[in-house]
């Protein structure tokens, strides 16, 4: 899935990290759209090892939980409720990269 481009004024493109790689975001989307854009649809695993990804993008169902570093350790967030940062890095797994 890609951004619509015609007649959309965004700001600059920042860059985050997703699981070790960088991809470009832009300030005021989440990191659920920057990720969708970036083809990253696994936002998680289940228990039972399943990928989980996006459902409801309005911080309900908690399937778009991801891990988000904060100094030293990893926390998790709903990435549909996250804005991007330049600087931020995620991981779809704990302890990933
Ligand atoms: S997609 Fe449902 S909480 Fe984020």
């Amino acid at each position: 899935m890609s951004r619509v481009a015609d007649g959309v004024n965004r700001p600059a493109p920042i860059t985050i990290e997703i699981d070790g790689a960088a991809i470009p975001a832009h300030p005021g989307e989440t990191l659920a759209a920057a990720m969708i854009a970036a083809g990253v649809y696994r936002m998680r695993d289940d228990r039972s090892g399943a990928p989980r990804g996006m459902l409801c993008n309005m911080g309900t169902c908690s399937e778009c939980f991801v891990w988000i570093a904060d100094g030293q350790t990893w926390r998790r967030r709903r990435a549909c409720l996250t804005p991007v940062a330049g600087g931020l890095r995620a991981a779809t797994r704990e302890g990933q990269p």
